[in-house]
């Protein structure tokens, strides 16, 4: 069994369909996103999202979203103008593969916890999964930063933002502008 699954990855090395690793090579359409999502996809710009870790698949279908426009953004749009399938898929498999690293932001603690008693009441992680992590099209939230949380969940709030198929714009209806508040706090340190 062992056996046959090392020789199975040795093959898929040879023809080089392995899992993307973070060593891997960045695609070159993925240059221009390091001014903004930084080197490895850790950003270093206030309100820009964290891309290192994210799902491969959420990011796809975010990148498609901006270029047809069912998601707004005046950084984002102008960004995918170009970029075909291929392209998008190439670019969320690279940073899906990076390392995520912490914020520099000192969530407060007090409103931390209530952001999670919130995010328990609410049923967050049974589609974001424990921790936050995500699967699929359901994306990591954990450790984005506060201020890109806060944007989203107001934005998914106030009907701004309506690529997310329904679940966003109701679980949103039922938060306070406080829970937004704390879930941001909550969210940004794990
Ligand atoms: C000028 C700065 C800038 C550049 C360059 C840029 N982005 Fe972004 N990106 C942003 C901002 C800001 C957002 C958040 C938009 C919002 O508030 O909804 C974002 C959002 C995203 C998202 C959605 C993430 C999520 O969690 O929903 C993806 C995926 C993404 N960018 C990928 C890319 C890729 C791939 C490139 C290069 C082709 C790129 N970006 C270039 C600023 C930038
Ligand atoms: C029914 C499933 C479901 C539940 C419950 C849910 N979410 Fe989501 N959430 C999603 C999906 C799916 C998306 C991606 C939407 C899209 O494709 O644009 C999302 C997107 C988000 C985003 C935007 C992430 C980004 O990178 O832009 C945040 C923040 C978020 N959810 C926080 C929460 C919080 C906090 C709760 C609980 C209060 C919650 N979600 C409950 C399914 C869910």
């Amino acid at each position: 069994m062992t056996r046959l699954k090392l020789t199975l990855s040795a093959a898929l090395m040879c023809l080089n369909l392995g899992p993307v690793r973070a060593a891997d090579p960045m695609p070159a359409k993925a240059a221009v996103c390091t001014a903004c999502h930084g080197a490895t996809g850790n950003p270093v710009i206030p309100g820009v999202p964290a891309l290192a870790g994210q799902t491969d698949r959420y990011m796809y279908l975010q990148l498609r979203d901006f270029q047809e426009g069912r998601r707004a953004s005046d950084q984002m749009v102008p960004m995918v103008k170009d970029l075909s399938r291929d392209d998008m898929r190439a670019v969320s498999t690279w940073f899906a593969a990076q390392k995520s690293q912490p914020q520099p932001f000192q969530p407060d603690s007090a409103k931390a916890r209530l952001g999670k008693a919130k995010a328990d009441e609410t049923l967050c992680t049974m589609c974001h999964l424990g921790g936050f992590s995500g699967q699929n099209e359901v994306p990591r939230v954990a450790g984005q930063p506060f201020d890109y949380v806060v944007k989203q969940l107001r934005d998914f709030k106030a009907r701004a933002r309506t690529n997310d198929a329904g679940s966003m714009t109701s679980v949103s209806a039922t938060l306070s502008d406080t829970d937004i508040d704390n879930l941001g706090h909550y969210l940004a340190g794990l």
